[in-house]
């Protein structure tokens, strides 16, 4: 039997750099109540958010994403040549072919680097670091970038009031490279299809040819919310035990900026020491899907609230639906 060369690839990976996008267009709770009935003090109880980001004039996803990515190569001090892989992760890219990622990769001028997108929804950062991961380990790339970007205000229903005043946009990129030690916990993930219709797109590209009316993102916020606070507690919870650590072991806690109120009953079960830095950002940026996490990590390093080489848990769950976390050691 003829045998064949396995690549090999470095025992470790970790991130090397963050970089994030935050979009120009500040929308306060006021102006969302132009736009549905609703209240500043609903919105803020309810959610914790009291102003979310859209882009404003001249940006878009793909200019977001080439910020954010190009401020991760910066930091990681490699060359748009160095990377071997793109992923890009988002669920509100307006074609479905070609994908957002080897047009990125194409104007980040990478050599030719693979490159291509997924649909994880608010799970998607993490979906795409443990690809990475795996890709560095297996020696299929050597450096990989993993940007989560969204421009969910272009598929938000302005006359829902039960989802307007969530959704938002912005990007946020991570440099995937090898380490001599170990920057990534065991990834804990998973789906559950039966639950596909909680949050959806409500045509399909064939309806909205017909129909001529486009398609929103639509939620249903409480099936959502149990689901995030009861099994996605537990996930978290399992992401730790993964990586060998107890709570008093980590220092940061950065799930989904879906809802601070589910980042509290997620901080209740876990029974984390009051030591652990919080991701809060939902609150000044919204609900951002796949580029929350970035975003909330990048801003926390900036602020020094988390610095190079803390633990943090990260964990992202959304539309599918599908969930993803792990322990990373911040860069
Ligand atoms: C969306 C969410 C904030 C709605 O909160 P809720 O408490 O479930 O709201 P409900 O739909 O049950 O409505 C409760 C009341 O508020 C009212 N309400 C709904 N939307 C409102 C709004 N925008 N402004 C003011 N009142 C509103 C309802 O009419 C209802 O009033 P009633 O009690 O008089 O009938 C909540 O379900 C949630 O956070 N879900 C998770 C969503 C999420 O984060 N998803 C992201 C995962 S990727």
């Amino acid at each position: 039997m003829t045998t064949l060369n396995a690549s090999e690839g470095a025992r470790f990976a970790r991130i090397l750099s963050l970089g994030a996008a935050v979009p120009s267009r500040v929308v306060d709770n006021a102006e969302m109540c132009t736009y549905i009935d609703s209240s500043d003090e609903w919105i803020q109880q309810r959610t914790g958010i009291v102003e979310r980001r859209w882009v404003g004039e001249g940006e878009d996803a793909e200019s977001l994403a080439m910020d954010a990515a190009t401020t991760a190569l910066e930091r990681a001090g490699l060359m748009a040549s160095d990377i071997d892989v793109v992923i890009v992760s988002t669920v509100s890219q307006f074609v479905q072919t070609p994908g957002l990622a080897p047009i990125l990769a194409a104007k980040l001028g990478t050599d030719g680097a693979a490159a291509f997108d997924i649909s994880a929804a608010c799970a998607g950062f993490s979906y795409g670091l443990a690809q990475a991961e795996s890709l560095v380990r297996s020696g299929a790339a050597r450096h990989a970038l993993v940007i989560g970007v969204e421009t969910l205000s272009k598929v938000t229903d302005l006359t829902d009031r039960s989802t307007a005043f969530l959704f938002a946009d912005g990007a946020g990129a991570a440099v995937v490279g090898p380490s001599d030690t170990n920057g990534f916990g065991p990834v804990v993930w998973g789906s559950d299809g039966h639950q596909a219709d909680v949050i959806y797109m409500t045509q399909t590209l064939q309806e909205v040819a017909e129909s001529g009316t486009p398609s929103w993102l639509h939620m249903k916020g409480q099936p959502v919310f149990r689901w995030a606070t009861g099994f996605i507690s537990e996930a978290a919870k399992r992401c730790l035990t993964a990586a060998g650590l107890t709570p008093d072991q980590l220092d940061v806690f950065a799930p989904h900026q879906a809802n601070n109120r589910i980042t509290d009953s997620m901080l209740r079960h876990l029974k984390l020491p009051e030591t652990v830095k919080v991701a809060r950002t939902v609150k000044h940026y919204g609900n951002n899907s796949a580029a929350s996490i970035p975003m909330a990590l990048d801003a926390m390093l900036a602020s020094g609230e988390a610095k190079s080489g803390d633990t943090a848990l990260i964990i992202g769950f959304g539309a599918g639906l599908v969930y993803a976390g792990q322990v990373i050691v911040l860069p």
